[in-house]
């Protein structure tokens, strides 16, 4: 065996299960999610208990299917990370116990690995992290970080209320999209036109990092009566205008705080990451205003193992293992991450 040492890492905080195989620094030898989109789509939701089981059904079966895709043993694995939080506690125990239990198997370290850290760090994927001012939108999270350096982090400020997917996800609602609205909007806003319904980019100059989306979300609610939503263009025009409030809103305030910072480095990460107007709207911006950016590839956009395996190598390369003491924890805020 050539290379650097072999993490096994899983990741089930909420509807993904999740495996990766990695080989550090930066090597993917295998990644894998089982998707629980389907079983969740006629709920309109994540239902926990429904997540939890199909975690420990599809769980054994997806850590032998990638281990034999990445050609390595059980015997081969150097250490074994999990997700500890944020994240649905039913969710996070079924990986959680599983990595634990494998590590004490194997009688190799442990890992417990914040989420949020692995959506953060997931743009320098496969190098080096570098000092930046990171943006991270997901199902669960918005939030602008300043990065020093990894495992030095510094949370500049984070939605009030609803997340930036969670927004996507509840207009689509409105507009009877099915679940996850977010690339349901993207996809029909190609079709329609951003300007036709204006809606408000609240807190865009509040000269602070802090989001809030609650007040857009209500905003579509209340055209609903006005407008006719069997009309196929119509929705169009109502996702594209809903996401061109909410991307103009990401956009200005992540290009804000990386000026006050003094940074010339941007990064954004997590599953409204994947969004192309979001993506092209930052490579715009960011190469008017001379500012570098890095995006997440878009397969590690949305939840999966590779990243938890990335931040799990820098932590098996300094020597940081967790105790086998070590639980998950649902609220886990990103600061802890650097403990
Ligand atoms: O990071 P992620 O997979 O899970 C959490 O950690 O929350 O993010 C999922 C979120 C969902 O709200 C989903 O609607 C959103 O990411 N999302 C998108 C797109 N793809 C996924 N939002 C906007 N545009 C997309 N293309
Ligand atoms: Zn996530």
């Amino acid at each position: 065996m050539t290379g650097g040492p072999v993490v096994l890492a899983i990741e089930t905080s909420c509807d993904e299960t999740a495996v990766a195989v990695l080989r550090a620094p930066g090597e993917l030898l295998a990644g894998e999610v089982a998707s629980q989109i389907e079983l969740h789509n006629r709920f309109g939701g994540v239902v926990p208990e429904v997540a939890s089981r199909n975690h420990l059904l599809a769980l054994r079966p997806l850590i032998e299917r990638t281990l034999r895709e990445a050609g390595v043993g059980l015997d081969e694995v150097a250490g074994l990370a999990a997700t500890a939080g944020p994240g649905l506690a039913t969710s996070l125990m079924v990986g959680f116990s599983a990595a634990k239990g494998l590590a004490v198997g194997l009688r190799k370290p442990f890992f417990a690995i914040n989420h949020l850290e692995g959506h953060l760090l997931s743009p320098f994927f496969g190098g080096n992290v570098e000092p930046c001012v990171a943006l991270v939108v997901s199902g669960g999270h918005t939030m602008l970080v300043e990065v020093l350096g990894a495992g030095d982090y510094r949370v500049l400020g984070q939605t009030r209320d609803d997340a930036a997917g969670e927004a996507f996800d509840k207009v689509a609602k409105l507009l009877r999209l099915p679940y996850p609205g977010g690339p349901e909007i993207d996809r029909r806003a190609k079709t329609g036109d951003g300007r036709r319904f204006p809606l408000p980019r609240s807190m865009m100059d509040s000269g602070d990092s802090a989001f809030s989306f609650s007040g857009l979300k209500t905003a579509v609610r209340y055209l609903l009566p006005k407008v006719d939503l069997d009309d196929a263009q119509t929705v169009a025009d109502m996702c594209a205008s809903f996401q061109e409030a909410a991307v103009d809103v990401l956009v200005a305030k992540t290009i804000a705080a990386a000026r006050r910072c003094g940074r010339k480095l941007v990064t954004v990460s997590g599953g409204v990451s994947c969004n192309s107007r979001l993506r092209e709207r930052f490579r715009e911006v960011c190469a008017a205003q001379g500012l570098e950016l890095r995006l997440a590839e878009p397969a590690l956009c949305t939840d999966n193992a590779a990243m938890i395996a990335y931040v799990a190598v820098g932590r098996l390369e300094r020597g940081e293992a967790a105790p086998l003491t070590a639980e998950i924890s649902p609220n886990l805020p990103l600061e802890g991450a650097s403990d």
